[in-house]
């Protein structure tokens, strides 16, 4: 079982500008960090070569960087290769390895036990653990080095033993590896060693998330198509029914950003004014065990298996009195991006991470773009 407890903050300045920061916080065991150390972190603290990562992806044990000049760098936990180094001889490192420094890498994408990237070409290449047939390359070999797996991909989603791939050309969806949930959403729940198209028809997809074994779909129309395990009601649909074939929930609203965490899934919806789509609300569905729904739990929905998992989306209670502008999800935590670039979190906090929504406020500057990442 995946245990992805630390989170990555990151605050993009004016591109040319020093003003990147780059933070991290949580758990270190396997050098997932990358600061050189192995001792957890309870604060956000300046990672690597913080100056210079412009893009960070964390996975289950390891994490993904990638530097204003391209290079791409691996580290944390090596147990199935996902560090892209070519050998298993380490097992785990807090400094972060260089992968490639050829690649035009426009997205990283790090999994349980492996690693994606998309160049800014659209080309999709893979690494690590494969039992599943979860990289896309036709085999169920892990893999040590990157490997090409698809090509015209806009983004790439993921889960614990699946992976989906959204197409850039006819925004359609394709999904390999594990589907025993049915979280490949392409009506069986046969595991595929090659990509299987999702049943998306009549819907264009502009994003696409993975949990553990569940997965969100958002159209090009705002609404919202859920497949995949549903044990803690985290497709939202009212029901702790496993769904194979892609569900259309969130119906009542205008959807503009889903997010997954390992049983979780959180959904930020918004209102049309002019051109533009103005935050609106933040709902969220599933396993609140630990919090990580950020409800206020005095008047919440019972779900179909009580209080701790709602199975109809509940609005996040904690964030009611702030304009939500980005979402970001861990296995048992949640992370809200607010206007002013502050960070709000809720959920598990054994290893760093905040209990209780409390607000990291992030180095002020003028920026313009501020990304999170965080396990998933
Ligand atoms: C770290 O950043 C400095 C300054 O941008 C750069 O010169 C150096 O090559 C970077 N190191 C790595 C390992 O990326
Ligand atoms: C890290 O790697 C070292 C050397 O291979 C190994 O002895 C150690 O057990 C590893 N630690 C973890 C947490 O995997
Ligand atoms: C979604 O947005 C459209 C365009 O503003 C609006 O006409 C429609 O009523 C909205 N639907 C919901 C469910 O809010």
């Amino acid at each position: 079982m995946r245990r992805v407890l630390f989170v990555l903050l990151g605050l993009l300045g004016d591109a040319a500008s020093s003003e990147r920061d780059f933070r991290v916080t949580g758990y270190n065991y396997k050098g997932q960090l990358g600061d050189g150390s192995y001792e957890n972190k309870y604060l956000p603290e300046l990672a690597w070569n913080e100056s210079d990562v412009i893009l960070a992806s964390a996975g289950g044990y390891h994490t993904l960087f990638l530097t204003a000049g391209f290079g791409l760098y691996a580290t944390g936990g090596n147990s199935f290769g996902q560090l892209g180094i070519g050998s298993l001889n380490t097992l785990n490192t807090s400094s972060p390895q260089l992968i490639s420094n050829h690649l035009f890498v426009g997205a990283l994408a790090a999994g349980a036990y492996n690693s994606f990237i998309i160049t800014t070409g659209g080309k999709a290449y893979a690494w690590g653990r494969n039992d599943f047939g979860q990289l896309g390359d036709g085999t169920t070999i892990d893999r040590l080095s990157m490997v090409l797996v698809a090509e015209n991909v806009a983004e790439v989603a993921p889960g614990d033993y699946f992976t989906l791939f959204r197409m850039s050309g006819n925004l359609e969806v394709y999904g390999v590896g594990r589907n025993y949930y049915g979280q490949l959403g392409d009506g069986s729940k046969s595991d595929h060693t090659s990509l299987t198209r999702v049943l998306t028809e009549g819907h264009s997809i502009v994003q696409v998330v993975a949990g553990s074994a569940h997965a969100l779909l958002l159209t090009s129309a705002h609404r919202v198509l859920a497949f995949g395990r549903n044990d803690y009601g985290q497709l939202g649909d009212g029901t702790n029914d496993d769904v194979a074939t892609p569900k259309q929930v969130m119906v009542e609203h205008n959807v503009t950003e889903v997010c997954a965490g390992a049983k979780h899934s959180l959904f930020r919806t918004g209102v049309l004014e002019g051109d533009l789509w103005l935050p609106q609300a933040t709902y969220a569905v599933g396993a609140d065990n630990f919090g990580q729904l950020g409800l206020d739990r005095t008047g919440q929905v019972e779900g179909p298996r009580g209080n701790m998992y709602p199975s109809h989306t509940v609005p996040v209670a904690s964030m009611t009195d702030q304009v939500v502008v980005g979402l970001r999800a861990g296995q048992f935590h949640s992370a809200f991006l607010t206007e002013g670039n502050k960070v709000f979190m809720s959920g598990a906090n054994t290893e760093g991470l905040h209990s209780v929504t409390t607000t990291t406020t992030a180095k002020t500057t003028t920026t313009t773009s501020t990304s999170i990442s965080t396990t998933t």
